[in-house]
């Protein structure tokens, strides 16, 4: 971190430039209106208050949403300091607002580099939390890897996405874990709607976005076809695209397949594509060898959670020249003059050239974070450190506020019916 950048950083946070402000009330609004479930739960933790003066470390993307999200907290008692999960996703104008305007603690500048974007971490644990929520698992491994002295006071904690759970689980195998983690991303009201609808539309408005780039007619590669993969493989034909997938795991192969898409292996694929987006959550999924077979003009972007998904370092090496060409785009020039095209320097796309999630979706999704926060109050002590799902009734709780919220109405049993769905007896 530059000496420069250092000094602008308080205990209220680090921002880019609080002129911003305003635009990011406007926008923090705008989502509002698509976030029914969480302004409702937002007015009961008003009138209840029922997470006075708890204290609350949060390492998310700081966007539109998760303001909502901050401001439902907040009206529930927490105090609250909020850092960026990714070093791109940041929406400078939100932080503005939330340090300037809703007064909330907020350490993230879009684009940071590597150092700001630990010690915005750091500034978020000297908060001295007594519960975590995390976007990809940073803050929890720096809690129990470089500041050991601030864990002693942390209760529980949340887990936004896949990767950080996976790596919960990895720590969990490890006995490293030191306190219970509630797993949001398994929530079906999350993976189903977030995962699927969420980085579907939106990874595609982040390759638009960059590019301007006509996709029907295009032949997009989807790699990987877990909840994120399914919704950008079906939003890119949904546009006109003819969609290849390729998976590792034979089960959502077979899906893919099911589901009408071309499934083959990565080194065919790669020859065919015109824009390729990763999804897997995996390291290296396309290396070397597969940019090198890839057409002159090919465009590759990154929506899952870390930018390993590429190898971009050995692509640096083989390039004989990378410059940016738009914000967003870079050339990079490989021997032979073929030109690939990286967006967001492999940073999931959605997030560093577009907005992010929908609010509409993020609504689920927070409100998961929200009363998953008001559970672990009341049972965490009787958690031992592990991974755990939100309990189902909660789950089913957010569908039916978000039905309500769409003016949606359902069926109910009638009692024969439940009758009969509990009963052995009855057969032919
Ligand atoms: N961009 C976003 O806003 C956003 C939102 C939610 C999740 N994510 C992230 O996206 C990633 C995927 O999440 P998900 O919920 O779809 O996970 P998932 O586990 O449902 O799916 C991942 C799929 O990738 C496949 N895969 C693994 N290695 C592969 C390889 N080398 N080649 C092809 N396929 C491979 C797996 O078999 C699996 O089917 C995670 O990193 C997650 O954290 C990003």
């Amino acid at each position: 971190m530059t000496p420069s950048i250092a000094a602008t950083m308080s205990a209220q946070g680090h921002v880019k430039d609080p002129k911003l402000a305003d635009a990011g009330v406007s926008r923090i609004e705008w989502a509002e209106r698509e976030m029914p479930v969480l302004r409702q739960i937002r007015a009961r933790f008003e009138r209840d208050r029922p997470l006075k003066g708890k204290r609350i470390a949060a390492c998310l993307h700081v966007t539109t949403e998760t303001a909502n999200l901050m401001l439902t907290l907040k009206a529930g008692g927490a105090e609250i300091a909020l850092c960026a999960s990714n070093p791109l996703s940041t929406q400078d104008d939100v932080v503005a607002a939330l340090v300037h305007r809703y007064g909330i603690p907020t350490f993230a500048i879009k684009g940071e580099d590597a150092e700001t974007y630990y010690s915005h971490i750091d500034a978020v644990i000297d908060s001295k939390p007594e519960f975590t929520m995390d976007d990809g698992c940073d803050l929890v491994t720096v809690l129990h890897t470089k500041r050991g002295d601030a864990i002693g006071t942390v209760i529980a904690g949340t887990e936004e996405t896949t990767t950080g759970v996976i790596r919960l689980r990895s720590m969990v195998r490890d006995g490293a874990l030191r306190y219970p983690i509630l797993a949001v991303n398994d929530s079906k009201t999350k993976y189903l709607f977030d995962n699927r609808y969420g980085t579907g539309q939106s990874t595609l408005d982040g390759v638009i976005r960059a590019t301007n780039r006509l996709i029907a007619g295009s032949t997009v590669v989807v790699l990987g076809y877990g909840w994120c993969g399914r919704g950008v493989a079906s939003r890119a034909r949904g546009m006109g695209a003819h969609v290849i997938v390729t998976e590792v795991d034979p089960l959502p192969a077979l899906e893919a397949v099911m589901d009408g898409f071309q499934v083959m292996p990565a080194p065919e694929a790669v020859k065919l594509g015109d824009v390729f987006v990763t999804v897997t959550g995996n390291i290296h999924v396309l290396a070397l060898d597969h940019f090198r077979s890839m057409k002159n003009g090919a465009i590759v972007a990154n929506s899952g959670h870390f930018n390993v998904e590429l190898d971009l370092d050995s692509l640096r090496k083989e390039a004989k020249s990378v410059r940016t060409v738009r914000p967003f785009v870079e050339e990079y020039t490989l021997p032979l003059d073929k030109q690939i095209f990286v967006l967001g320097e492999g940073r999931l796309i959605n997030l560093a050239a577009a907005e992010g999630h929908p609010a509409a979706v993020m609504d689920m999704s927070f409100a998961n974070q929200a009363l998953g926060i008001e559970y672990l109050l009341s049972h965490a002590r009787e958690l031992k450190p592990n991974v755990y799902p939100i309990p189902k009734a909660l789950d089913q709780e957010i569908a039916r506020l978000k039905l309500e919220a769409l003016g949606v109405r359902i069926d109910t049993l009638t009692p024969e019916q439940s009758a009969y769905l509990a009963s052995w007896q009855q057969g032919t």
